[in-house]
């Protein structure tokens, strides 16, 4: 990820916000706040709470949020949205957006967080 990137990255989660105490494990966003996920194929990698955590519009009514890190040798993940894999750049690994593995190096799945959007809200669980 460019330096750019990780600058917007950073950005957007300005924008975040806690749920109410009883839902302290969880997130939530307007998801007009961060353009690269107003249209579908897009994502974006942003840091919360310490965790970089790889969000893919995958369709219009849906977001999938996944660890950004690779299992492999934890460089940082990036999606392709023509064949709907995370793909890693160091060595090749893709996972699918459930994080099951589709090619190696890689021998353990991507963590996945739930993720949902509602009424236009990004709605995470850490
Ligand atoms: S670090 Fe991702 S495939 Fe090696």
């Amino acid at each position: 990820m460019t330096r750019r990137a990780f600058a917007a990255a950073a950005s957007a989660a300005v924008f975040l916000a806690a749920l109410p105490e009883a839902e302290a494990r969880k997130l939530a966003f307007r998801i007009s706040r961060v353009k690269k996920l107003t249209r579908v194929g897009g994502f974006v990698i942003l840091n919360i709470k310490g965790r970089k955590i790889l969000f893919v519009r995958d369709s219009a009514e849906s977001v999938r949020a996944l660890d950004a890190i690779c299992t492999h040798k934890h460089w940082l993940v990036s999606y392709e949205h023509k064949s709907r894999h995370v793909v890693c750049p160091k060595h090749g690994s893709r996972y699918a957006l459930d994080g099951s593995i589709k090619k190696g190096p890689s021998e353990k799945p991507l963590g996945v967080y739930r993720c949902r959007l509602v009424k236009g809200r990004v709605l995470l669980d850490l």
